[in-house]
């Protein structure tokens, strides 16, 4: 009897809800079939070892550290920052502070505060009035952390020139500055900006093989040599020291080698169903990458009445609130289905 999950797998099913629902390709299976693997606790997998030192260089940085999820990276990375009881910023609609359950209190003991989110829109000088210094009496600012691109923010990328002052004022402060790079590729194919670029500017970022890139798992905390040895160490504290993994940094070398300029591909889908729903009055932003943002607020369609029509015409979006909802085109989606996702969605949008 097929349940609800394997309903979802369904290949009719146009699934549009993330860009985390990609299954690994041919070539990439083939790529981890062949893996040569060691026991990487041991630091023994010359595979994980080469997608470490691959992912570094291309940030500019001396070393990186695979980690079983982009969650755990960001994770490891602000508390690498953020002594228990200090203060992390970011913005309110941050992932680090709403899709990661908590962790950053739980596991790190971090204060976290939140400047407000108005898309991926990101102030230096907003953030710079928010940093507080030692002293008694006061929770003193640690790290600023910002996302690219951004998630909840529409697939926004901020401008190179606004990241390049928000390091200045890191510096200003004599805080860490840390990006959540989940989707740093995609900002990298909008915007032409070399990923050493992004690199320079941060302590620490994390990256992400299985979003866009399509493989199945891993993310990279990336930084200096002297942060990924002290990140290894809390890695194995959270438990997400792994063995044989070479077969999972395989699929992530084999997606940084075929994967990251077919990102445009992506963009382009993304911008045909932005083409497709805007004359409804629903886009909520400017489409950049991958990302499609709806806000429903003036539509008659509430988020998850849109996200069910659609469900009935065999088409899956994401609700991320009464009045938001969101597409995301990704490498298991085809220009057919995009054609057809943009049918369902004018005909549900036009009732
Ligand atoms: C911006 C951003 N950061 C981090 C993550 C966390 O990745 P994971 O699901 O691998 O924990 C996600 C996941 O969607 C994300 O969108």
């Amino acid at each position: 009897m097929a349940d609800a999950r394997s309903e979802l797998a369904s290949p009719e099913l146009i699934d549009l809800r993330t860009d985390t629902v990609t299954r690994p390709t041919p070539g990439m299976r083939e790529a981890m079939a062949a893996a040569e693997v060691g026991d990487d606790v041991y630091g023994e997998d010359p595979t994980v070892t080469a997608l470490e030192a691959e992912v570094a260089a291309l940030f500019g940085h001396e070393a990186a550290l695979f980690a079983p999820s982009g969650s755990m990276a960001n994770q490891i990375a602000l508390q690498l920052h953020v002594p228990p009881g200090d203060e992390l910023l970011c913005d309110a609609d941050a992932h680090v502070v709403t899709y990661e359950v908590g962790a950053a209190a739980a596991y790190g003991g971090i204060s976290s505060r939140t400047w407000p989110a108005v898309g991926a829109e990101l102030d230096p000088d907003v953030v710079a009035g928010m940093i507080r210094p030692d002293g008694y009496f006061a929770v003193p600012t640690r790290a600023i952390a910002v996302e690219q691109t951004h998630n909840r923010g529409g697939g926004g990328v901020i401008p190179l020139p606004t990241l390049r002052r928000m390091r200045e004022v890191a510096d200003e402060h004599g805080v860490a500055l840390h990006c959540d790079g989940a989707r740093i590729w995609h900002a990298h194919i909008a915007d032409g900006v070399p990923l050493a670029e992004y690199g320079v500017l941060f302590d620490t970022l994390s990256v992400c093989l299985s979003k866009g890139l399509g493989a199945p798992v891993g993310s990279l905390v990336v930084g200096s040599a002297e942060k990924i040895a002290r990140a290894r160490f809390l890695r194995k504290r959270m438990g997400g020291g792994m063995r044989q993994v070479g077969i999972l940094a395989a699929a992530g070398r084999y997606a940084l080698a075929h994967h990251v300029e077919r990102l445009a591909d992506d963009h382009v889908k993304a911008a045909r169903l932005a083409e497709a729903v805007a004359p409804h009055g629903v886009l909520a932003s400017v489409v950049r990458t991958n990302i499609v943002p709806l806000d429903l607020t003036k539509h008659p369609l509430d988020a998850h009445a849109l996200a069910t029509a659609a469900r009935a015409e065999g088409l899956l979006i994401s609700v991320l609130g009464p009045r938001t909802a969101r597409l995301v085109t990704h490498l298991d989606v085809t220009d057919a289905q995009i054609d057809r996702a943009a049918t369902i969605l004018n005909t549900a949008l036009r009732a």
